[in-house]
């Protein structure tokens, strides 16, 4: 049965932008989509994607199949939400949105009014030397005591780095107002929390990821101002409103999507039989804890521990996926937890991995027992998400597919 056939054309939605995401399939979503959809048994069956992500992939499903989000990312729930929670418009004053950013806005000047630390107009300098002291006393917030009676988060931790002090007060306000009552309905939460990333992303100083931020010098400085310039809050007020008006008034009831933040393996003890699990791990040795830990921090909300320049989180998840001697296990696991619950299987892997798609091959077939496995394979250009150089690779992305006999 092919789902996508329900719809017009086999072109997945075209679903909005909200982070930019090593590793995403939001470039090649038809290939990974129409796998997925030949698997398809009927009504009652749910899709889980493992390693959300981005959540593009199971975003797609949103009107299709019962879909089931898990990354051991807290983040990535969050942006499935947006993709997939019903919009119940009706339950909501009507003039919500807009009750909402007035009270960022009081929330900014209350803040101001008792922190009294000066932003620097970056429209208006002298030169190099004065700009970099000021934001080097922006990154010295991180010593100084703030009044408790606001949420100061990004402000205290993150001034002058990813971000200026300013950009970080509006931060730290949207997060803040977003978790008072009148405004905990889980949709709206979503979707403030998810224009937020993406506006976040949009005035970052450093190329999307947080791995690290860029040292102000002579020859970046032009560029780097562009991104302090930026205004956060028109951003996120228009990324609102374009998902509002996206996602209103086309729910599917008779769906159920779910959303969890577990390890693969404890998520693959809880897959209902039958099944179809798409797996998209990490294929490098990189951890995106580290790439994105700014966002697991946004959503945490909890005033972590931090290390290092790149002012990571100490608690970040190491991947086996990410770990040379530990691959091979994590794969065999996978399969396991796919066997376990007599489901189909879609795995996404590249060419250029951790270990051979041969190594892989194997471990699914002494796995795998009943199953008929296939492979499928495009040429595409990954992105390193750098600034400058190789900014893409050639590489072939390939998917594994287990179809439970
Ligand atoms: C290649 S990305 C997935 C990309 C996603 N399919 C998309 O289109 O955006 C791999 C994901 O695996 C997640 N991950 C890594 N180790 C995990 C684990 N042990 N359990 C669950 N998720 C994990 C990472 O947080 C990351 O989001």
């Amino acid at each position: 049965m092919n789902l996508f056939n329900r719809v017009e054309s086999k072109v997945a939605p075209k679903i909005p932008h909200i982070i930019k995401y090593m590793g995403s399939k939001r470039n090649i979503i038809d290939f990974v989509v129409d796998a997925i959809d030949e698997l398809y048994l009927g009504e009652d069956q749910y899709m889980y994607d493992m390693f959300a992500g981005s959540s593009i992939v199971c975003g797609s499903f949103r009107n299709l199949m019962n879909v089931s989000c898990n990354d051991i990312q807290n983040y990535s729930k969050i942006v499935g939400g947006v993709y997939l929670n019903n919009y119940n418009w009706d339950l909501l004053p009507s003039d919500v949105i807009e009750k909402f950013f007035d009270d960022v806005e009081d929330r900014v000047d209350e803040f101001k009014k008792v922190n009294k630390f000066e932003s620097i107009d970056y429209n208006n300098f002298s030169s190099f030397e004065d700009v970099l002291k000021l934001e080097l006393d922006q990154r010295n917030l991180r010593e100084k005591l703030f009044n408790n009676n606001f949420d100061h988060l990004f402000a205290k931790y993150f001034s002058g780095t990813y971000w200026s002090y300013e950009q970080c007060v509006w931060i730290d306000a949207i997060a803040s107002v977003i978790r008072k009552e009148k405004y905990s309905t889980k949709f709206l939460f979503d979707l403030v929390n998810g224009a937020l990333m993406f506006s976040m992303a949009y005035c970052s100083q450093s190329t999307g990821h947080y791995a690290q931020y860029r040292d102000l010098k002579p020859d970046n400085f032009k560029d780097v101002l562009i991104y302090r310039r930026k205004e956060l809050f028109p951003i996120f007020k228009k990324k609102v409103r374009t998902l509002k008006e996206y996602y209103n008034g086309e729910n599917n009831h008779d769906l159920r999507h779910e959303f969890t933040s577990l390890d693969y393996r404890d998520a693959l003890k809880n897959v209902r039989k039958r099944s179809i699990i798409y797996a998209d791990p990490p294929y490098q040795f990189v951890h995106y804890s580290r790439f994105y830990h700014a966002l697991e921090t946004l959503v945490k909300y909890d005033y972590p521990e931090l290390k290092y320049k790149g002012r990571y989180r100490t608690d970040r998840h190491q991947s086996p996926f990410c770990i040379k001697t530990q691959v091979p296990k994590a794969f065999k696991s996978l399969f396991e937890g796919a066997n376990y619950s007599n489901s189909s299987i879609v795995l996404s892997y590249s060419n250029s991995g951790m270990i051979t798609l041969e190594q892989i091959l194997d471990i699914a077939k002494s796995e795998l027992k009943g199953y008929l496995i296939t492979t499928e394979e495009i040429d595409y250009k990954h992105s390193t998400m750098g600034r400058q150089g190789d900014k893409h690779r050639d590489v072939k992305e390939v998917l594994i597919i287990g179809s439970k006999m």
